[in-house]
Formats: structure tokens, sequence, C-alpha cells
């Protein structure tokens, strides 16, 4: 397999993707709900992503794409080359904000993550990583990741957490909260795993997830030494959804050990 050229081309296939957004902004954009009213789509995500597909398909027939939007393959497996795809990570921000947005991309082969790549489409970050070669921001080399102490550290946390619910031992999650620096949640996966890869989060945590939302943001996080797993401490499956962490090293152990409990 060329990984140099499908790198190449798929970081192109990304940018001329971000281009269209930025122009989508221009014209009509419709939005609809999806599982509940606050699950929002827009005719830009779907467009967006047949795009990523009918080009990859055209140019890759072999490989299989697994998107948000359902355009892609129906993936059961992991075997084989799979592009995982989300066209707009953060369609909330997108149609309230117009930024803080992203377009998400994984290339895993049999399971295994090779390419990554996020791109905050109006802040025009570009962060990417192959396996083994590092992780960059657009052009800049991001560094290894060093051990934070909890006191010292910023944690992505959704207010959600907070709130009573069937998952999680709250108490364990207010006693975080307290002991931590601060906490901050922006609203896409995507971007909250790029700032832990970048060192800006020390941790970001979600109850649930699906693979388009951190196949890219995973291979990018393990480039700089952050461990990624569900909240058993296991690799995710990226089959389905799953309660999702990511920090740096010793800090991820703490908080699986310590303050993220799941309820037996
Ligand atoms: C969502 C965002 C959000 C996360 C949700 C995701 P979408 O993705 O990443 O931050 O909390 O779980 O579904 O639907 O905007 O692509
Ligand atoms: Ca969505
Ligand atoms: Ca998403
Ligand atoms: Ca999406």
């Amino acid at each position: 397999m060329n990984w140099g050229h499908i790198d190449r081309y798929a970081k192109s296939l990304i940018k001329e993707a971000g281009h269209q957004i930025r122009v989508s902004f221009y014209q009509q954009i419709d939005v609809e709900t999806k599982a509940d009213a606050n699950d929002l789509v827009t005719n830009i995500d779907r467009e967006v992503e047949r795009f990523f597909i009918n080009r990859i398909k055209r140019d890759f027939p072999t490989h299989r794409i697994l998107g948000e939007e359902g355009f892609g393959d129906e993936v059961q497996s992991l075997e084989g080359v799979i592009w995982m795809l989300d066209p707009i990570d953060g369609t909330m921000n997108f149609v309230h904000q117009k930024r803080n947005f992203a377009i998400s991309l994984g290339i895993y082969v049999d399971g295994v993550g090779m390419l990554g790549y996020i791109y905050d489409v109006m802040g025009d970050d570009f962060y990417h990583a192959a396996k083994g070669e590092g992780a960059y921001l657009n052009d800049e080399r991001l560094s290894q990741l060093e051990i934070t102490p909890l006191s010292d550290a910023i944690i992505g946390i959704n207010a959600s957490w907070v709130a009573p619910n069937r998952h999680i031992d709250n108490e364990k999650v207010i006693e975080l909260v307290k002991a931590c620096r601060g906490t901050r949640s922006y609203g896409s996966a995507a971007i909250e795993l790029a700032h832990v890869s970048a060192g800006r989060l020390d941790a970001y945590v979600s109850m649930r997830l699906s693979p388009w939302d951190i196949a890219g943001g995973i291979v990018i996080a393990q480039e700089v030494g952050a461990v990624a797993t569900n909240l058993k401490g296991e690799a995710p499956g990226l089959l389905g959804q799953e309660p999702f962490i990511v920090a740096r090293p010793g800090l991820h152990r703490d908080l699986l050990t310590n303050y993220i409990k799941l309820k037996q």
C-alpha cells in the first residue's frame, strides 16, 4: 500500500471539502433533527459525506467507508481498509456558531489506525498524523505529552456528567471537577481530541461516541503519547457507540482508577 499517496490524497480531499463547507455559508442551510430535537443534521453534512464517498469509491474501489450520515458501507468488521469519516463533527456548532466544528477522518487497516486527520475548518487548523511518524498541526510537529498531575489539569467534560444519570457515579465526577484545575466543553469530540494532542486539554471524556467521532483523533493522539480507551481501559472497539476517554498517560490511569466509575 502506498501510504504516502493515500496521505496526500486524503489531505487534499479534506481541504477541498473544507472549502465547500466555508462556501456553504453563502447558501441556504437546511437543518433537520435526527434521534431527538437536539440532534441536528444539515444538507451540508450529507453533501460533504457524499463528496468524500464518491471520490474514495472512484479512486480506491476496494476500500470501505464508514460515514456518520450513512451513505457509506455497512461496516460490521474491521477487516481491510476502512475510511472512518465524520463530514462535520460538531453540527450544533456549525449551525449555531458557524465555527468550532471539524472534518474528522481516520484510515484503518484491519483495525489498526494508519492515518488520522482533524480539520478545524474555520480556524484553518489541520491536525494530521501517520502511524509511527509523529503528529502535526499544519506544518508544526506536536510535542510528546508530559505527565501532569490532576491538580494542574484541564479536563474536557460535558456538564451532563454532573447531572444524575444511569451510567456514572456522580459523586466521583463532582470530586473530579473539584480536584482538577478547570473544565472545558467544546461541542466537537474531534476538536477536543485535537486539543488533548496539542496539550491544550489534559484529558477528554465522553459518555457515548461513535467510531467516526474518534477514529482520526486516536491516530493523532497516540502519536504524542496520549492514551485513548473506553471506560474499562480497553482499546475502543470502533464498530459501535462506546464511552470514551483520552488523556495524558499518568492522568488516564488516575481518572479511570479514582474518578470515572461506571455504575455496576
Ligand atoms: C457530536 C459531537 C459532540 C459529542 C457528540 C457527537 P456530531 O458529533 O462530537 O461533541 O458530544 O456525542 O455525536 O453529531 O456533531 O457529528
Ligand atoms: Ca451527528
Ligand atoms: Ca461526530
Ligand atoms: Ca457529524
